[in-house]
């Protein structure tokens, strides 16, 4: 098989082929002054079973139409097989309509990919994992949390409680609780506007505990604060954040320098830059 990265993550695309004790394969992705994306495979793929690595992080409309045009040249190039590894889905948050006249973004993205040819999906924390059901071919959804465990058992963090943000991360922090072995609470969240979040309840005990927050992805950071300040609130102690994706956009970063948070663990499933420059972010490899 043959391995090729995107341009969208290829720090860990390297990581991923030094795992595998491989080289990726050359392939040379331009953009023309118009803006169009250019792909051109540099070696032959006939016959191979090909792997490309691309998060689909920002730019995202970009990172996608480049993983198309790599499928699609893939594809007329006689592979004998294309899986896309795609550590971070976009469009996951809009995986069903909350409205009428939405459209259901995540399935759009899964269409396109049946379209260029794709057999296979590898990815990581979907933000819903029905999302699974938008393809009909095999889809291996591959989680962070064991490395999350292992580099929290290390720790030395007194009277934890894991908490789950939102209803809809109930299941990844009951999981984490059980690897832990601690209790676990809940809080409900409300949108009043996109990209603004507050807590409205909590369902468990926080007071005196030192919660353990899991996410699947940090955008702006506004979940995060508003969970913090709640918990702060109810008496809970420093909280360590731990997330899969980290897509910190507009001023996330500034917000996770809060002192209500010990430490932020985040994974490298898309690149961090800036991040890595905070004293209180630690980044895991899901290599
Ligand atoms: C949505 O429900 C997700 O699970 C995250 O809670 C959300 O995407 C985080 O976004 P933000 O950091 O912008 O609050």
């Amino acid at each position: 098989f043959m391995l090729f990265s995107g341009t969208s993550n290829r720090g860990l695309a390297t990581k991923i082929a030094g795992e595998l004790g491989m080289n990726l394969g050359k392939v040379r992705i331009d953009r023309f002054k118009s803006g169009e994306i250019y792909v051109h495979y540099e070696e032959s793929v006939r016959n191979a079973d090909v792997y490309l690595v691309q998060s689909l992080s920002q730019p995202v409309n970009d990172h996608l139409m480049e993983t198309l045009f790599m499928v699609d040249a893939a594809r007329r190039a006689s592979a004998r097989s294309v899986t896309v590894v795609l550590p971070y889905f976009c469009y996951a948050r809009q995986e069903k309509k909350d409205a009428p006249r939405e459209p259901i973004s995540a399935k759009v993205v899964a269409d396109l990919l049946h379209t260029v040819g794709v057999d296979r999906v590898i990815t990581l924390d979907l933000h819903a994992p029905a999302i699974q059901g938008f393809f009909h071919i095999p889809v291996d959804h591959l989680t962070a949390l064991d490395q999350i465990t292992e580099y929290l058992t290390q720790q030395a963090i007194h009277n934890p409680v894991v908490v789950s943000p939102d209803a809809g991360r109930v299941k990844m922090a009951e999981k984490l609780a059980s690897y832990l072995d601690t209790p676990f609470a809940i809080m409900m969240k409300r949108r009043p506007v996109h990209n603004e979040a507050s807590v409205t309840h909590i369902i468990g005990e926080v007071a005196g505990r030192t919660p353990i927050i899991i996410e699947d992805i940090i955008d702006t950071g506004g979940t995060i604060v508003s969970v913090i300040e709640r918990l702060q609130e109810k008496g809970a102690h420093k909280a360590w954040v731990c997330a899969t994706h980290a897509v910190l956009s507009g001023e996330a970063l500034k917000k996770l320098n809060h002192p209500g948070i010990r430490e932020v663990l985040i994974t490298d499933s898309i690149p961090l830059s800036l991040a890595t420059s905070l004293e209180n972010v630690r980044v895991i490899s899901i290599a």
